[in-house]
Order: structure tokens, then sequence, then C-alpha cells
């Protein structure tokens, strides 16, 4: 039966996407991390409302949306927050530099576990900290990669580079690897920060997209310790696909460091969109919940096809089969070092196949011989892409 989602909509003509903007016209873009499919009905219907009012004046972020946030964790996590715990910030790269200019003091270290989220790799250089790394595991199995965390690394980068570690910015699941980190792996985080009085801010933005009905439990959940010392970053941006609305969500449930985060998000005057409070709201409400899950249906089966085309028509190639996320993460080294492919990779695929993926070496060490793939687009064109990418290899 066909989806809403197989709908092929025009964003190159009819939008200003930077998705399907940044390379030439005969390039399909698999890149940036938003999907090809329109926001529920329910979002749309609420923003159309917002703008048949007319008057478009500066807002707050309501206590209701606030309340939203909060009992969306409850019903999700049973995670006890409170509205006031619940910060607005104009998107979660945003936030996790607040969290940097509050947490970390300059010459001081921020501890990230690669290959990362390119951003998570600026904040040092933006708050002049010291970049602490702790390179993942990569596991394969037969042609299927994952990636756990080697404990010895991540015990030596702590504190590494001669400086200490004031805040461990974790991204959960995981980008690019669609990881999702299980309840132990989290204790054991917790434990770490807790021994070594790190700061904990967690970069939540795809928890919802949880493939095969996975669970998923925010790090600050794991004990009331976690929650004091955890700035968790939430959003309804990519689960809804409205990102470009720049609204995000931080949770704070330690008062002191809340009041500091504030101080400095409104002494850099950070205030947010009213369109993503209405889009944040409507979506935590739970009316897309249906939505959702037959989003998670669509993307499960696209994740299926994905790993399987890979795995039939690639010969050499690894990939990740991701928990989370519509992201994959392809590993080329075996063709570069035959000398079938050539890096930079992106550059490859464009002249040769004509398609935009990520270059793995942005993601920081660990990336090398990599590509991200973008599997959040109608069927159709995942077909159209992974035949671009064989016709490449050929
Ligand atoms: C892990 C992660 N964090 C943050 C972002 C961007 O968030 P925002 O647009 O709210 O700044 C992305 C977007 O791809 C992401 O994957």
């Amino acid at each position: 039966m066909p989806s809403k989602f197989d709908e092929i909509i025009d964003r190159r003509s009819k939008s200003n996407s930077i998705k399907w903007h940044a390379f030439p016209e005969d390039t399909l873009p698999m890149w940036v991390a938003d999907m090809d499919f329109a926001a529920p009905p329910a979002i749309l219907g609420a923003l159309h409302g917002a703008i048949g009012h007319g008057v478009l004046g500066y807002e707050f972020p309501s206590k209701q949306l606030q309340e939203s946030v909060a009992k969306r964790m409850q019903k999700l996590y049973s995670w006890d927050v409170k509205a006031d715990d619940v910060v607005p910030v104009p998107g979660l790269v945003t936030g996790f530099n607040i969290a940097a200019s509050i947490g970390v003091k300059p010459s001081e270290g921020i501890l990230i576990q690669t290959p990362v989220y390119p951003p998570f790799m600026k904040v040092q250089k933006n708050t002049a900290t010291v970049t602490q790394i702790a390179e993942l595991k990569k596991v394969t199995n037969d042609r299927t990669l994952h990636y756990e965390v080697d404990w010895d690394v991540f015990e030596s980068a702590v504190h590494s580079n001669d400086a200490k570690t004031s805040m461990f910015l974790f991204c959960n699941p995981h980008n690019p690897t669609g990881t999702i980190y299980s309840d132990e792996d989290l204790k054991r985080m917790v434990d770490i920060c807790e021994r070594e009085d790190i700061l904990i801010c967690s970069d939540e933005i795809h928890s919802e997209l949880l493939l095969d009905g996975n669970k998923f439990t925010p790090i600050a959940n794991i004990s009331p310790e976690a929650a004091q010392r955890t700035i968790t970053l939430i959003a309804a941006s990519k689960t809804f696909n409205v990102a470009g609305l720049f609204v995000g969500f931080a949770i704070i449930q330690n008062e002191s460091i809340r009041r500091r985060f504030m101080a400095e998000s409104e002494k850099m005057t950070l205030h947010t969109n009213t369109f993503g409070h209405i889009a944040a709201e409507v979506g935590f409400s739970g009316v897309c919940d249906g939505w959702l899950e037959e989003l998670l249906a669509y993307l499960t089966d696209n994740r299926n096809f994905l790993v399987d085309y890979v795995k039939k028509n690639f010969p050499g190639v690894k990939i990740t089969n991701p928990e989370s996320t519509f992201l994959a993460w392809l590993d080329f080294s075996e063709l570069i070092e035959q000398g079938k492919v050539t890096m930079p990779l992106q550059d490859f695929f464009i002249e040769k196949g004509k398609i935009a993926i990520n270059d793995g070496p942005t993601f920081g060490p660990g990336g090398g011989g990599f590509v991200r793939l973008n599997f959040g687009c109608p069927r159709e064109t995942l077909i159209e892409g992974l035949e671009r990418i064989k016709a490449a290899l050929a």
C-alpha cells in the first residue's frame, strides 16, 4: 500500500532548502539531516491558524509550551520534569555552545566521542577550550558495523591534553552511527562524570526517531545525581521535520546551572521563534503520535532496504544498521585501498554519481574512508540515490 511518505515534494524550486541548493541542480542531495517529508497535518494546521491571526509580533514561550515538554518527558520516560526546568533555545547547537560557555573555563576541556556531528568539534574553538577525544570502537560483523564505547579510551580521554575535563558533550542517539546507548553504558558514564566532577551536556535531538521499536533513556533520568549534573537538549525539530523553525529546549533540573544558562542566553539575546513554539507544543502534545508511528515504520523499511541493497550491490562496503535516526554510516575504506574510489569521497560521488553525501572526515577521528547518507526521503529517491552510487562505483 502506498504511504504518504512516498510523495515526492519539490524542495528545489519551491523552497530555499540548504540540502537542495548547496550543490548543482543535477546532483541528488542525501546529506543535511532533515527529511524530504511534509510535517504532520496538525502542526501545519496550527501554523496556518497562527498566520491567520495576522499579527506576528514578539511572543513569550508560554508556560503551556514548557508544560508540554515536561509532560512529554513524563509520558515517554516517566521522567519527572517541572515546567520551570525547561528553557527554550533557538536550536541545539546554540544550546550546547551556551552550556560550554557557562560550564567550561578557557583552557579546560570538553570531552566528545568521535566520529560525531561536526558542530561538536567547533564548540572548543568557539569557547577557547580544549578538545578531548574518546574515539568510539568500531565493531564489524561481516558487512555490518556497530559502535561501542571503549572504556579504556574513554577513561584516558578524561583530563587529557593537559586540561581538566569540565564537560562531557554527549550525543545520544549518536549521529552519525545511529547507536542508542544502553542504560548500563549511561550509568558508567554518569559514574565517571560524578567521580571527576564533570558537567554532562546531552544532545538528545534524535531521541524520538527510534527504529524497530527501540527504547531510549535520557541520561539525566538514570539517577537523581545524573539529573543534577546534566543539561539535556531536546527538540521537536528532527522528529516532526520542522528544523527550519529553530526551537529546541534545555532541560536543567539543577537550579544554579539553570540560572547561569538562562543568564548567558539572555546576555546573547537568544530568543526563540513563535512558529517553532507552536510546532513544538503541537508535536509534544501527542496529537501527532500516529503520524510519528507511521514515519518510524517507513524509516525502518527504508533502513532495511538500504542495508540490504548495500550488501547485495556494493561489494567491499560496510554499513551500520542504525537503531535510531535517518542517517546511515558507510565504510568505503576497502575500496579506497583497492583504488576503486578516491578521497575526498564527497567530491568523488558528486563527480562520478551526481549524488551529495556527507564526507566522513568532517565527523572527526574515525571518519576517514566513511560517508554519511540520509535516508529520510521517499523510497523512490532512496533507490535513485543508491543507483547513482552504484553507477559511480562502476
Ligand atoms: C546531533 C545533532 N544535534 C544538533 C543538530 C542541529 O540542531 P539545531 O538545528 O537545533 O541546532 C543536529 C542536526 O543534524 C544533530 O544531528
